[in-house]
């Protein structure tokens, strides 16, 4: 059987991501703090079963993962993927003016959170024969410094470089684990309000991402999974520790 475990399921890229895998006949496992009944009742050659969690909340999240891990390992795996999407952007706020425990969860969603299930995931499946796939999603971001997106550019450049060096540990390991970095650019999505929301004093491009809204500048969020989906779907063409890019598709 093929599963998918993909966080962040209850909106945004990480629901567009599961319904195409489903009907590429994967068995999803889904988690988010809210439920996603569209997935749930949904009518596909494969399933959707919904983990409820806090990725803030690290003791859950490790309990929750291991449970899932638990209940895979009872069943015949022929593929399996793992998909860490979930993130936030908030808060959007200059170095100084921001609440502790906001950036304690931001960091915990964005990089704490991957880290800690890389590291559960691997452990699990170490001497299981599985050849394991790992997409983490990162943002144009990691790459350059946003005035108020402090802590985004923050977590997604530390995602960046913890994929990076996890997929080097698996190649001088000898293993056949794929993990790769996956770029979807700007996508028309709640974050994307939640950044149109911000006044200026915060962030300083808000306008521009105004207009990327009003020009009809963001993608969609099934297109952007689909180019996604393509390659979690073939592992054959998954180069170990790439860097991969919607616009590498859609210029
Ligand atoms: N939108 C863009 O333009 C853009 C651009 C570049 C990169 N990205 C990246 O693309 C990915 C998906 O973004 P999106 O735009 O689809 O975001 P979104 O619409 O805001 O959805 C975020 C998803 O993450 C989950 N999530 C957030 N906080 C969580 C928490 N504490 N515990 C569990 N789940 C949590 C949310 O579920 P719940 O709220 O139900 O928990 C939701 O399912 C993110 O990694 C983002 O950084 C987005």
């Amino acid at each position: 059987m093929k599963y998918a475990v993909i966080t962040g399921t209850s909106k945004g890229l990480g629901a567009s991501v599961a319904k195409q895998l489903m009907e590429a006949t994967y068995h999803v496992i889904g988690l988010a703090r809210h439920e996603n009944q569209e997935l749930a009742t949904a009518e596909l050659p494969g399933s959707y079963t919904h983990y409820q969690v806090n990725l803030a909340d690290l003791p859950a999240t490790e309990s929750t993962f291991q449970n899932i891990i638990a209940f895979l390992k009872q069943k015949q795996l022929d593929e399996l993927l793992l998909v860490q999407n979930a993130a936030l952007v908030q808060p959007i706020e200059q170095a100084g003016k921001q609440e502790m425990q906001h950036l304690a969860d931001h960091v915990h969603v964005n990089l704490l959170a991957p880290m800690i299930i890389t590291n559960l995931w691997l452990d699990a499946w170490r001497e299981s024969g599985i050849s394991l796939v790992m997409a983490n999603v990162t943002s144009g971001a990691a790459q350059r410094s946003v005035y108020g997106w402090n802590a985004y550019c923050s977590t997604k450049a530390g995602l960046d470089r913890f994929t990076e060096t996890v997929a080097l540990e698996q190649a001088e390991l000898g293993t056949d684990h794929k993990v790769f970095l996956f770029d979807p650019s700007i996508m028309d999505t709640d974050m994307q309000g939640e950044i149109r929301s911000s006044d200026r004093t915060q962030f300083k491009d808000v306008e521009q991402f105004k207009d990327y809204k009003k020009n009809h500048n963001l993608r969609d969020t099934d297109t952007v999974a689909s180019v996604l989906v393509e390659k979690l779907v073939a592992p054959e063409r998954i180069k170990n520790g790439e860097y991969y890019s919607v616009k590498d598709i859609f210029r």
